[in-house]
C-alpha cells in the first residue's frame, strides 16, 4: 500500500496505528491482527452479507457501464450529486458499500483517488475490475463494515454511500457513522430507499419474510426462475403499452410485479440488449428478496436526519430513481 493511504488506515478496534506487513496488518497499540488476501486488508468477515458477495460474483459485469453499454451509473451519480465529473478530479474519496463498483469506475474515470469498501466479499469483484487503477495506486480496497470503518475520520474530500444504508441494518446510524469521514468543507454523497405511494413495492415487502426462510443460492433459483416466467409476458405487455394515458398506469402496475421489471424498459428504449436485461433483472429481483436488511424510509425521516447531521448544511435532498438522494457539506 502507498504512504498516503497508510496513513489514513488506522486500527477499527483502538484507533492505534497500523504496520503493514504484506499478508495482515497489525496493531501497534492494541495487538490485533488484520489479514490480507488477494492482495485486500480484511477488517470484516463478510458473513452477515453473504448475499452481496453471492450476487456481485454472479452477476459481476451487469451493472457496469464499462460491461454493458449503457451510462446509467454515471448518470445517476451526477443527477443524484447535482456535481461536474471535474469537480471529482484529484479529489480523495472514501466509498463504503461498492458491491461490484459500478460507481467505483465512474469515480476513478472522473479522476479521483478512491478507497473502496464493502463489508461482503463483493469488494474482490470491484479490486479485479479495477487492477489497472490498483496498480497505479489509484484505487486501494479494503473489505470493512461503516460501523467500524478502519479509516482516520475527517480524512475525505468526498464519502459517497449509495445504495447501501438500507442494508446495514440501522440506516440511520450508518448514515453518521460516513458522515464522521467527511473532512471540513468535504461533502457526503447518499442515498436510501423510499417509502411512498409512488416507490411502494409492496409485493417485494410481501415475499421478504418467505425468501428470508431459504439461503441465499436457494432464493437465487427462485428469482431465475420467476423472471423466466414472467419476462417474455411483461416484455411483450410493456412494449405494447407505451405512450401516455392509462398506459402510464398500467405500466406502473406491471413495474410492481414481483421480479425487477427496470432492465426491460431500458431494453424496450434500445438502451440493453436482452441477454443483459434479463440477468439485470434477475440481479435486481434477487437484491429485492435476498438482503438480510431493507429499511425505507419516508422522505421526511431521510430530510431530518441528513438537517441533524453536525456541522454540515444541505446542498441537495430530494426524491430521485432509487429513493432519496442526498449530498451534505461539512462546514469548512
Ligand atoms: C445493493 S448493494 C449496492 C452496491 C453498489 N453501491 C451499487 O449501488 O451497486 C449494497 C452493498 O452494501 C454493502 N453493505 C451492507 N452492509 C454494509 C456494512 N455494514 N458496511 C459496509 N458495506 C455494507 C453490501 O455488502 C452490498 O455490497
Ligand atoms: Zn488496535
Amino acid at each position: 500500500m502507498d504512504n498516503e493511504n497508510l496513513q489514513l488506515l488506522i486500527c477499527p478496534a483502538c484507533g492505534g496505528d497500523l504496520i503493514d506487513s504484506a499478508v495482515y496488518y497489525s496493531c501497534c497499540r492494541c495487538s490485533s491482527i488484520y489479514p490480507v488476501r488477494g492482495g485486500i486488508a480484511r477488517f470484516s468477515s463478510g458473513a452477515t452479507h453473504d448475499n452481496f458477495a453471492i450476487q456481485w460474483k454472479k452477476f459481476a459485469d451487469v451493472q457496469l457501464d464499462s460491461k454493458n453499454g449503457t451510462t446509467c451509473s454515471r448518470d445517476r451519480l451526477l443527477d443524484q450529486s447535482e456535481m461536474l465529473p471535474e469537480e471529482f478530479k484529484g479529489k480523495n474519496v472514501l466509498e463504503v458499500g461498492c458491491g461490484a463498483g459500478r460507481f467505483t469506475e465512474v469515480l476513478l474515470s472522473f479522476g479521483a483517488k478512491v478507497i473502496s469498501v464493502d463489508y461482503s466479499a463483493a469488494v474482490e469483484v470491484c479490486a479485479e475490475f479495477n487492477q489497472s487503477f490498483r496498480r497505479k495506486g489509484q484505487l486501494f480496497n479494503t473489505q470493512a463494515d461503516v460501523f467500524s470503518l478502519p479509516f482516520k475520520k475527517r480524512s475525505f474530500d468526498i464519502v459517497v454511500g449509495l445504495g447501501m444504508l438500507q442494508h446495514t441494518g440501522n440506516a440511520k446510524k450508518a448514515l453518521q457513522c460516513l458522515w464522521e469521514y467527511v473532512r471540513p468543507g468535504g461533502v457526503l454523497l447518499v442515498d436510501r430507499y423510499q417509502i411512498s405511494l409512488r416507490s411502494a413495492h409492496i409485493l417485494k415487502y410481501c415475499i421478504r419474510p418467505f425468501s428470508r426462510l431459504f439461503s441465499p443460492l436457494a432464493t437465487l433459483k427462485m428469482a431465475e426462475v420467476v423472471c423466466a416466467f414472467s419476462i417474455p409476458v411483461q416484455h411483450f405487455l410493456l412494449s405494447r403499452f407505451q405512450g401516455q394515458g392509462f398506459k402510464k398506469y398500467f405500466r406502473f402496475i406491471i413495474n410492481r410485479s414481483l421480479n425487477s421489471t427496470f432492465p426491460l424498459n431500458l431494453e424496450i428504449e434500445g438502451k440493453l440488449d436482452a441477454d443483459t436485461a434479463y440477468r439485470w433483472s434477475v440481479l435486481d429481483t434477487f437484491d429485492m428478496w435476498a438482503p438480510k436488511y431493507d429499511e425505507p424510509a419516508a422522505f421526511s425521516v431521510w430530510k431530518k436526519d441528513l438537517f441533524n447531521l453536525p456541522d454540515g448544511y444541505v446542498v441537495v435532498c430530494k426524491g430521485c430513481g432509487q429513493g432519496n438522494a442526498g449530498v451534505i457539506k461539512r462546514k469548512a
